[in-house]
């Protein structure tokens, strides 16, 4: 079980906010002159990923506080408890075991008293041979010829993974196109299928229950699509094949067993894509690299699992969140991959950190009385810094970022890296430093203004600074490196569930949205006036309904 612990009440909490109050006041830049030794003190390597924590707004204090925050709420038992099978996604009464699909090792890891680890494998199995053969073309759709293009038919966690690993591999690519088809708005789907030929296609529908609205829709415009070419249900079998962990209503989509890919309960939705939800990116980049994503990954289960918690870096960068989100008071996060095949990296951190940590009981069904869950969102750099830089550098808001890049590029063409990382590095520095109001004047002097027109413009001019980064920079974008970044995400949204003292790994926040759905929908088909919501709601479906007749 999960230690529960009310985290303001620990000692470290209470001596956090004592610091804090000395810590808002001081400027990093001057942290960086006190200290020439800063980076070297703030700084974890991992393999080739070297993450720099050095530009925040910490002292050696602050991590020794936060560290003893962390184990005041016991996070190494909570830790050996997720990789030991215990059921602590209880409120669903379910192991996370999301690190078994990617263990290497190949030691046994229990869920209900069971080894997983046989099936886990009988099913990486099944995808190497599915995918060999559709990389190769042995696979023939029902006119003999090969598949050339996949469409992930999947939503949330069935889709977000694939979509974001496959765009940031696409150097690996084999001969397999793959697309993604999420939305429940027929425009995803129609503009999908548009440039597609149904001899050459392959449908993977993708969904943990087979009952998301979503997905069915999407599943059975694709499959009507199909038949409109041929009129063989018989050739449904060599175009649509399933990823779930529910038999039942795969069969009665008409799928094949033989054609089926199952996963487990104990895997999360936003935590899949190591599961046959990867099927996609593994017929896509080929299982060999699919295999090098998962060991990344465990590598880096093995870092956390393993790694003192000062030395740890999914728990460093989680106590890094925590100290901004709880005692700054910021209100979000940004991801900032200074890496185009990385534009999905942000998008598929919103659901795998608002989805997880979005919560206010904590577990013992108590309101919180703290701050959890970040709002996270980014855009690859350089597009960001000429959209919302300006904000990070000289808004109101407090937004720490982390600043993730390779040191060489897939696209080695011309000076293109090294523009690209002289700004990724211009980044941090400026928002750790800023300029003063004596730097802008000296530089305005310079450009011969007038001592009035200085003295007007110079305000507008200063950068405050003292705006925190971690950088995170790697040799090269590998599926192995990837996965290691993917798992270093991961486990820091862990460690600030455990110390926030919610459970990370339900989301029954997606759920009343979903059933109002279901009984607005057969609202819309008919031209009767509804009164049965708010009169909000019923004056936007009636006024929708006049517009849908007119
Ligand atoms: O958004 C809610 C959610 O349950 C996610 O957690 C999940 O990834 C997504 O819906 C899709 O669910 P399924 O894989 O069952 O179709």
């Amino acid at each position: 079980m999960l230690p529960s612990h009310n985290p303001v009440e620990s000692s470290a909490w209470q001596k956090l906010e004592m610091i804090f109050l000395t810590m808002q006041a001081t400027h990093m830049r001057e942290l960086f002159i006190e200290d020439p030794q800063r980076f070297q003190k703030f700084q974890i390597q991992f393999e080739d990923i070297l993450v720099d924590y050095s530009k925040n707004i910490i002292n050696e204090e602050v991590r020794s506080l936060l560290i003893q925050l962390a184990n005041e709420v016991e996070l190494p038992q909570a830790i050996s408890a997720m990789f030991t099978g215990e059921a602590i996604n209880k409120t669903e009464k379910r192991s996370v075991l999301h690190v078994a699909l990617r263990n290497r090792s190949n030691k046994p890891i229990l869920s209900d008293g069971q080894d997983v680890m046989p099936e886990v494998n009988k099913v990486l199995e099944q995808m190497k041979t599915f995918s060999e053969s559709v990389i190769s073309g042995a696979w023939k759709g029902f006119s003999g010829k090969s598949i050339k293009h996949i469409v992930n038919i999947g939503i949330g966690g069935s889709d977000l993974g694939p979509y974001m690993v496959t765009e940031a591999l696409r150097p690996y690519w084999s001969t397999i196109t793959p697309h993604f088809v999420s939305n429940v708005d027929g425009t995803h789907i129609a503009e999908t299928l548009k440039h597609l030929d149904p001899e050459t296609t392959l449908f993977i529908i993708a969904s943990k229950t087979f009952t998301t609205q979503e997905t069915m829709t999407n599943a059975e415009s694709a499959r009507a699509w199909f038949l409109e070419k041929t009129s063989n249900k018989g050739d449904v079998a060599k175009h649509f094949v399933a990823v779930s962990t529910n038999q039942k209503e795969v069969t009665k989509f008409g799928i094949a067993p033989e054609n089926m890919f199952v996963f487990w309960d104990w895997v999360g939705g936003r935590y899949s894509l190591w599961s046959s939800i990867g099927l996609s990116i593994c017929c896509t980049i080929g299982y060999n690299n699919f295999v090098q994503l998962l060991e990344g990954a465990h590598a880096m289960d093995n870092h956390f699992r393993n790694e003192p918690l000062e030395k740890n870096i999914p728990v460093i960068l989680a106590l890094l969140g925590i100290w901004y989100n709880n005692f700054f008071g910021a209100a979000s996060e940004a991801i900032l991959p200074y890496d185009q095949y990385l534009h999905r990296f942000a998008a598929y951190f919103q659901q795998g950190n608002m989805e997880s940590n979005g919560k206010s009981v904590d577990r013992e069904g108590r309101n919180v009385l703290y701050q959890t869950g970040p709002i996270i969102w980014g855009e690859p750099g350089t597009n960001g810094q000429h959209a919302f830089y300006q904000l990070i550098h000289q808004g109101t808001k407090l937004i720490p970022c982390d600043f993730i890049a390779p040191a060489i590029s897939h696209n080695p063409i011309g000076d293109h890296h090294d523009k690209l990382l002289s700004n990724f590095f211009a980044q941090t520095e400026a928002l750790m430093n800023g300029k003063t109001a004596e730097e802008v004047e000296q530089d305005l002097e310079k450009a011969g203004m007038t001592k009035e027109e200085i003295a007007f413009h110079t305000p507008f001019r200063v950068f405050e600074g003292n705006r925190p980064s971690n950088t995170i920079l790697f040799k090269k974008l590998t599926p192995r490196t990837l996965g290691s970044l993917i798992a270093m995400y991961e486990h820091k949204i862990f460690v600030q569930g455990v110390i926030w003292n919610i459970y990370s790994f339900d989301q029954w926040g997606v759920e009343l949205g979903k059933v109002l759905a279901k009984k607005i929908l057969p609202e819309l088909a008919s031209r009767d006036e509804i009164t049965s919501h708010d009169s909000s709601t019923n004056g936007l479906i009636n006024h929708f309904k006049r517009l849908k007749f007119s």
